[in-house]
């Protein structure tokens, strides 16, 4: 199923698909890295539980009327996608203040954001990943004026179907990472990957932290958790 391996992240490879040169083959890791790459970890199992949590809520979002690569799930660490080039950049939305946010404006912990509050960062592993404003996303990426607009309108309307979606398996959705890229005919769709390494999911009602924090901060056993996530969105489906 799969060819040439075009590119190694952190978390995932991206392969050529062999059965049709215009699909990607994402391969998910076991490797868990945290502060830009600073920590570091293997957890076996972790690539299987984050490709099968990512393509269970790519499908949700597409019956809510949201585009992304996301084509199947082909076995238990890898899913077809189609083809992008990733804008480089991270597009986070929040709705508690927590993690950088919290460091960076001196905001107290669990500040509400009403409406959400969406930040952009630019995609560079060599630059920490630097908060950006609009002016410096058009500046660093090909995204035009009226597409920005849009990758910030659906960040936010991915914020409402998934706030709603974890609180149905009782989590709170805190925050999150989505990058977008762009298809060969120009469109750009909602890319890469949603799972407990790219949110921040707390159970609803004791507040405990069911994503990569229990990694960064190594309060708990992340494989615990993600199966956790997992257990939860397989009975809700
Ligand atoms: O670290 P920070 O508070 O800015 O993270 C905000 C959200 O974005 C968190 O849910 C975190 O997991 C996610 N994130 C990510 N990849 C990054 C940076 C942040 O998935 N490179």
């Amino acid at each position: 199923m799969k060819a040439e391996l075009l590119y190694e992240g952190k978390a995932k490879k991206v392969y050529r698909s062999s059965t049709d040169s215009e699909k990607l083959v994402l391969s998910y890791k076991n490797d868990a890295t945290a502060f830009n790459g600073k920590k570091k970890e293997s957890f076996p199992g972790k690539g299987r539980l984050n490709n099968l949590i990512s393509s269970l809520i790519f499908p949700y979002l597409h019956e809510r009327g949201i585009k992304s690569h996301f084509m199947k799930r082909l076995n238990e660490t890898e899913q077809l996608v189609m083809e992008t080039t990733i804008i480089p950049m991270e597009v986070v939305v929040r709705n508690l203040a927590t993690g950088s946010i919290t460091k960076r404006l001196g905001l107290r912990e669990k500040t509400p954001f009403s409406p959400p509050l969406v930040e952009l960062f630019y995609k560079n592993d060599d630059l920490d990943d630097p908060l950006i404003n609009d002016d410096h996303a058009l500046l660093l990426t090909d995204v035009i004026h009226k597409e920005l607009r849009e990758i910030k309108a659906q960040a936010l309307e991915i914020n409402t179907v998934l706030t709603e979606f974890f609180q149905s398996i009782n989590l709170k959705l805190v925050d999150f990472k989505l990058e977008f890229g762009r298809l060969p005919n120009g469109d750009i769709v909602l890319s890469d990957e949603i799972s407990p390494d790219t949110c921040r999911l707390w159970d609803l009602k004791t507040n405990e932290k069911m994503d990569k924090d229990v990694f960064r901060q190594g309060t708990g056993d992340l494989i615990t958790v993600y199966e956790q996530i997992l257990q939860r969105l397989e009975r809700r489906v």
